[in-house]
């Protein structure tokens, strides 16, 4: 049987990570087994710049009719001075909301070669495993109304936060499954000293949780929240919330492990297709140059294994030759410490090594 596999690289260094990414799903999916056919397809600036639109209703059915997607990065300079309504970055945000993928899965982890990498004390990264589990099509990034007017002569411009229970309890539901199978320890991150919104999270989270009394549970304010994240990470396991806050934490969490470069994601949903995409963005400084590390998106290639495939071995087969590349030495240049000696591989040569190290491992 073949499994047809959507790969739409976008902007930026989004085409050259998902290159050496495609590769490694090759290699990894014949180790496993599996018939993959691998279409391409455009999305965000450069569906802009073919067909005048961030995601055209023909890539929504493509999707649709793959098992899963592979995603790089949407925007850049080119398209910044556009509304919201039609950025490349709208073409993400209706790919999600089509295929319902409500959650959005950011595992933050250390790579123990890369403790080094973190801005934060050697000491204070050991031992950071966390999970950010962020609710991806609700909240204020989808709520009406939003939009702009001129109100007696002065620009004014709105968005509603706005979740009801329903959206709150099945993402709820993922996070305490998630935290069952890793430390049974979970935060809910809110700010209901302020937010209604958020009021209604921390009673439907607490409804939840009588299912789950297995795992631990902490509602956490999302200020506080930020902060012990750079003071204490480790302290974290599963950490669920909407889709604002999951975006600017996720980022932070990713950051305290020592590159953006290196963290992948999950989305899924009742679809039953996934989306897989690295954290990062489309870094248009570097694009086209070879100098992206691609390392998030191939590990965002063994999220897709593990749970679109439910293929966890060749998944950490992957994992391990990530990590084998790296406890090697070889890194690209945003692993690399500011002042610190150290030869860099380029986009497609550190794709090369891991699937050097895969092969090794077979
Ligand atoms: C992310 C990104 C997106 C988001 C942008 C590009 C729309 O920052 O996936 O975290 O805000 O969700
Ligand atoms: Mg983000």
């Amino acid at each position: 049987m073949t499994e047809k596999i959507l790969v739409l690289p976008g902007d930026g260094i989004g085409p050259e990570v998902t290159r050496q990414a495609c590769r490694v799903l090759e290699v990894a999916a014949a180790r496993a087994g599996l018939g993959l056919e691998l279409d391409m397809g455009a999305i965000g600036g450069a569906s802009i710049d073919a067909h005048g639109e961030p995601l055209t209703d023909a890539v929504v059915a493509q999707a649709r009719a793959s098992r899963a997607v592979l995603l790089g990065a949407v925007g850049g300079p080119k398209w910044d001075a556009m509304p919201v309504t039609t950025r490349p970055e709208k073409g993400l945000l209706r790919i999600r909301k089509e295929l319902g993928l409500f959650a959005n899965l950011r595992p933050a982890t250390v790579f123990p070669a890369l403790a080094g990498a973190s801005t934060l004390r050697p000491e204070v990264v050991d031992g950071i495993d966390l999970l950010v589990v962020r609710e991806l099509t609700g909240g204020i990034y989808f709520g009406e109304p939003r939009g702009r007017a001129l109100v007696d002569g002065r620009r004014e411009a709105r968005n509603t936060m706005v979740y009801d229970e329903v959206e709150i309890d099945r993402i709820t539901r993922v996070a305490f499954d998630a935290a069952r199978r890793r430390k049974r320890h979970l935060t809910h991150v809110h700010k209901a000293n302020v937010l209604e919104v958020s009021q209604l999270w921390m009673e439907v989270v607490d409804e939840v949780a009588k299912d789950y009394d297995d795992v631990e549970l902490v509602h956490q304010l999302v200020d506080s929240c930020a902060m012990l994240l750079v003071r204490d990470p480790a302290r974290f396991d599963v950490l669920v919330t909407g889709n604002l806050f999951g975006d600017i934490l996720s980022d932070e969490a990713a950051m305290i492990t020592g590159s953006l470069g290196m963290l992948p994601s999950a989305s899924l949903g009742e679809g039953g297709v996934g989306l897989y995409e690295p954290v990062h963005g489309s870094a248009p400084d570097i694009a086209g140059q070879d100098l992206a590390n691609p390392l998030a998106a191939i590990l965002s290639v063994a999220m897709m294994l593990e749970h679109t495939f439910e293929r966890a071995d060749v998944a950490n087969d992957v994992r391990g030759a990530v990590t084998a590349a790296l406890e090697a030495g070889h890194r690209t240049g945003d692993l690399v410490l500011d002042g610190e000696e150290r030869e860099t591989l380029g986009c497609r040569a550190m794709g090369d090594v891991v699937l050097a190290e895969f092969e090794r491992s077979a």
